[in-house]
C-alpha cells in the first residue's frame, strides 16, 4: 500500500486543474498492472475529465479491461468519485471491487456496490 500512496502523491502535480484547484489522481489495478489518471479541466468547464476515467481509459488502452482495485487519491481527501465515475467504474468492475479512497493522512475502504447501489446495468 505504500507504493500506491507513494505514486499517487508523486502524480498530484500533473492533475490539470487551474479551474478547480482540485487536483485529484485515480490509480486502478487490473490484472497484476496499474494504471493512472489525473483530472484534466478545460476553460470549457464540462469537458473537463475526471481522474477516474483517464485512468480507465489507460487501463483499456492497454488492453485490460478486469478492475481488481481502485485507488482515488486528493490533498483535500478522502474524496469520494463522482457519481459518472462510479458508473464507469463499474463498466470493468463488480460491486465487489475495493475502492479505496484516499487523503494525505490515510484511506478508507469502500466496496464499488456500497458507492453504486442498484446500478444500471444493461
Ligand atoms: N474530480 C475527479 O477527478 N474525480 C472525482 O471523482 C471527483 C471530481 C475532479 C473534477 C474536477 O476537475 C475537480 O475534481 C473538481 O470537481
Amino acid at each position: 500500500m505504500e507504493r500506491v500512496r507513494e505514486l499517487l502523491k508523486a502524480h498530484v502535480a500533473r492533475a490539470y486543474a487551474p479551474y478547480s484547484g482540485f487536483p485529484v489522481v485515480a490509480l486502478v489495478e487490473a490484472e497484476g498492472e496499474f494504471f493512472l489518471g489525473v483530472n484534466v479541466e478545460n476553460a470549457s468547464f464540462p469537458l473537463s475529465q475526471c481522474a477516474e476515467r483517464n485512468a480507465v481509459a489507460a487501463m483499456v488502452l492497454a488492453g485490460k479491461h478486469r478492475l481488481d482495485r481502485v485507488h482515488v487519491y486528493s490533498p483535500k481527501g478522502p474524496i469520494p468519485p463522482c457519481g459518472g465515475c462510479r458508473q464507469v467504474l463499474l463498466e470493468f468492475g463488480t460491486p465487489d471491487t475495493p475502492i479505496l479512497l484516499h487523503g494525505p493522512e490515510g484511506y478508507v475502504e469502500r466496496t464499488l456496490g456500497e458507492l453504486l447501489p442498484w446500478a444500471f446495468r444493461l
